[in-house]
């Protein structure tokens, strides 16, 4: 049984922008959550004043970073036998050939810290997501020699000591970005390591974001997604001196010219306040969709989560918000087999999403993570029970998607045109509810909103064509 984990990513990079010859280069890969994405892109940014260029060969490295994640242990795991493979990619360039550098980054770095030098000597260099921004010094130790490990959180704000976002926009990636405004979790939900790994939460200044904002947009970016662990929790500094929520940050921002489009993630249900409400009822760049798990339908389980909402509370809370978006759609995390979980709560996960309804959703099966409580507990479920919940749970998630994007053929709406399609003269998008789109359209309309109209559907996307041919200047 594969888990449906969409959400969590497994990536290589961008293709390489002209390295100068004798430039070093690194290869990073990415997994887990967006904000390792983000991290990624952002420790690119820090090593390129180093005359590092970025590759996508990883033979061709003079150092490998892994971004790793510590989510789940299949996740975790992964980090070990990725390791195990650069090894030999390392040996077989022979001993002539010109050192190759291993850094662990990311949430495993954190969790593992020495433990990975243990398992795998190989390593030169583990960092944890609150040091990425000291990599120069760091590599210095490592050139000289040194196996260096850096899991501290540091005073200062990793943030200040960046260079601006640029790569976040030279990539192919191209005209959507992420951007961090929130780190850490103080949720401390029972089966989490994210407090752990990341920290307790914090914001950054809304100035500091806005500026963030405003250069992607210069450099032609037309759609941001705020991150963070608990992206709603968002309290930062504001540019009056006052705290601002999430909503009047998103206010703030739907204020940038040439800025089409905003999203938002994770959410907790606890911190969705009446200002963000509001701003997905008063804002059209708020795109009319939300990621906002329940993780569980029983009461008895989200007690025993420490989720601190009851399923009375959330289905309360998007009767509100749909209440002043009427076409927002929803996508959730469910963990099935939770310690304790019986039959009765797992069917009680199963009628929330009946009565919910959700446009897309991930689902894992419960796994038990060193240091949390609910590792611990001695009712935990037997795996094929697991396996079993889990199937039934992605039959019905997977029915309620495709029933979704079926709901919108014959629509016309706004897509935002990213890239080239898979087929000569197609190209790819998503629509306001984050769907993929393809349709065939010139390519000079490749970063332009256009209006279409949604012809059919494939497995998880949509087909459209567009209404009103018109040129690349048109959004
Ligand atoms: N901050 C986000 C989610 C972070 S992790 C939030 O609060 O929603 C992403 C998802 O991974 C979680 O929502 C949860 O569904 C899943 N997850 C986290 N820990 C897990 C564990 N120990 N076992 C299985 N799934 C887990
Ligand atoms: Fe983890 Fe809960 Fe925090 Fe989300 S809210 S990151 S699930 S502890
Ligand atoms: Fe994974 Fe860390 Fe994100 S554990 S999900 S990479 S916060």
């Amino acid at each position: 049984m594969v888990e449906t984990s969409t959400q969590q990513t497994d990536i290589s990079p961008a293709p390489e922008q002209g390295a100068g010859k004798d430039s070093k280069k690194v290869f990073v890969k990415t997994y887990g959550c967006q904000m390792n994405v983000y991290d990624s892109t952002r420790m690119t940014d820090v090593l390129a004043p180093e005359g590092y260029a970025e590759t996508t060969v990883i033979e061709d490295a003079d150092l490998v970073i892994l971004n790793t994640c510590h989510i789940r242990e299949k996740a975790a795991e992964k980090v070990y036998s990725e390791i195990g493979r650069i090894r030999k990619i390392r040996d077989a360039r022979g001993a002539d050939a010109k050192p190759m550098k291993i850094g662990v980054a990311g949430c495993v770095a954190q969790a593992e810290g020495e433990e990975i030098m243990r398992r795998a000597p190989i390593v030169d260099l583990v960092f944890g997501p609150q040091s990425y921004h000291r990599l120069p010094s760091l590599l210095k130790s490592v050139a000289a020699g040194e196996q260096v490990v850096e899991t501290e959180f540091p005073e200062e704000d990793k943030f200040k000591h960046l260079p601006a976002a640029k790569s976040a926009v030279t990539k192919a990636r191209g005209f959507t970005s992420f951007l961090t405004v929130q780190e850490g979790c103080d949720k401390f939900c029972t089966f989490c390591v994210v407090p752990y790994t990341r920290g307790a939460e914090v914001s950054r200044p809304a100035g500091d974001i806005v500026a963030e904002a405003r250069s992607l947009v210069a450099a032609g970016v037309k759609e941001i997604t705020l991150l963070g662990q608990n992206v709603n929790a968002y309290h930062g500094k504001g540019e009056d001196q006052t705290s601002w929520g999430l909503g009047r940050l998103l206010e703030e921002l739907s204020g940038i010219e040439g800025l089409a489009r905003l999203r938002y993630t994770t959410s907790h249900p606890r911190d969705m306040d009446d200002s963000l409400i509001a701003a997905h009822r008063d804002i059209p760049s708020v795109m009319p969709y939300l990621h906002l798990p329940i993780q569980s339908g029983s009461d008895r389980m989200l007690a025993a989560m420490n989720r601190r909402h009851t399923r009375r509370d959330y289905v309360e809370l998007i009767a509100k918000i749909r209440a002043g978006r009427p076409d927002l759609a929803l996508s959730g995390d469910f963990i099935v087999g939770f310690p304790g979980e019986t039959e009765a709560d797992f069917e009680d996960t199963m009628s929330i999403i009946r009565e919910v309804g959700y446009a897309q959703a991930y689902s894992f099966k419960y796994s038990p993570r060193p240091g949390t409580p609910a590792a611990s507990h001695d009712d935990q479920v037997p795996e094929e029970v697991k396996s079993e919940r889990l199937q039934r749970l992605q039959e019905l998630l997977n029915a309620q998607q495709i029933a979704f994007n079926a709901s919108k053929v014959g629509d016309t709406m706004d897509i935002l045109l990213e890239r080239k399609g898979r087929e000569p003269g197609q190209l790819g998008g998503r629509s306001p509810w984050l769907q993929p789109v393809h349709l065939m359209a010139p390519d000079d309309l490749i970063g332009t909103l256009q209006t279409v109209r949604i012809t059919g559907i494939t497995k998880y996307s949509l087909s459209a064509e567009l209404i009103a041919p018109s040129n690349a200047n048109a959004a």
